[in-house]
């Protein structure tokens, strides 16, 4: 089994190692090192996972390294790694906006590295990843980290590098957007005369059952509307109201803002 190290022991490396746990990873190939100690035993008592202070020893014994620290402090973090990565473990970060050539310039030039790009609903277990890989990797190891992010969702690789600043714009941001929609179709349901808590199950189960249909289904997102919307009736009064107000061109617009943002902040970090 691999050994798999992660440096930070917060929110996401817990959520993580939650998912790796239920999926048949071993607790005894897991360690966090983290300099809170505070974290390191709430990460031994909830997950029985071996836990350090000491980065540098726990890199040095490890096949996979998950960068879980924030953007913000992942440079002072990944720099003094350098000279424990001769044994040529991956180096996977989950750091949003961090590009490849950033973390080689702390990390040393020929370490693999993998960007994953994970989102919130993780937490529950129902998140969705983007991974790239800095160089193609042996299929083993293709195989367990694909596995650590699908321990908690939908996984995917992407070819390049680019596109991880797509899988930010979709599925990183994507759970707001929802939440917008959420908020404006619980205010509306209210201002239709149901009470909070029918306007929210209502609106929570239509978005989750509208997901799960369209996941088990082979039809487009189209032939899956038109079957909903029958001629001259309520649906079709809604749809054409959103395609009047051009849906489309907002969420177009909305997404390309966040794409953009993403390339900025990568840009900030890029060597
Ligand atoms: N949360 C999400 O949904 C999400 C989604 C996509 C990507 N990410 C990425 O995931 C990363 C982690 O996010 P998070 O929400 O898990 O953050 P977090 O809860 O703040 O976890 C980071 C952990 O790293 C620890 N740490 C600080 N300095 C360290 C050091 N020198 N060595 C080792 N550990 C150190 C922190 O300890 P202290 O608390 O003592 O500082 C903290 O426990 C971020 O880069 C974020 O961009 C998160």
């Amino acid at each position: 089994m691999s050994k798999i190290v992660f440096i930070g022991g917060g929110n996401m490396a817990s959520c993580l190692i939650g998912g790796m746990l239920a999926n048949g990873f071993s607790s005894q190939d897991i360690t966090v090192s983290e300099p809170n100690e505070e974290s390191r035993n709430r990460m031994t008592s909830t997950h029985g996972v071996l836990t350090t202070a000491d980065n540098n020893t726990a890199v040095s014994q490890a096949d996979i390294v998950v960068l879980a620290v924030k953007p913000q402090i992942i440079a002072v973090v990944a720099q003094p790694l350098s000279n424990a990565l001769s044994h040529g473990p991956i180096i996977v970060s989950i750091a949003a906006g961090i590009p490849v050539n950033a973390l080689q310039n702390w990390l040393g030039q020929g370490v693999t590295i993998v960007r994953a790009m994970p989102n919130t609903p993780a937490m529950v277990q129902s998140g969705a990843t983007g991974l790239f890989a800095s160089q193609s990797l042996a299929a083993h190891q293709k195989s367990v980290i694909e596995s650590i992010f699908s321990a908690v969702g939908y996984a995917c690789w992407v070819g390049q590098e680019s596109l991880i600043d797509a899988v930010t714009a979709v599925s990183g941001s994507g759970p707001a957007y929802f939440f917008l929609i959420y908020e404006a179709m619980l205010k509306v349901a209210q201002e239709m005369g149901l009470d909070s808590q029918t306007s929210s199950q209502l609106t929570l189960h239509t978005a989750l059952g509208a997901a799960r249909l369209a996941l088990a289904s082979d039809q487009t997102p189209e032939q899956l509307r038109k079957q909903v919307t029958s001629s001259g009736g309520t649906t079709q009064a809604a749809i054409e109201s959103f395609q009047e107000q051009d849906l489309e061109a907002i969420f177009r617009t909305a997404m390309n803002s966040a794409l953009e943002r993403a390339k900025e902040m990568s840009d900030d970090f890029a060597g």
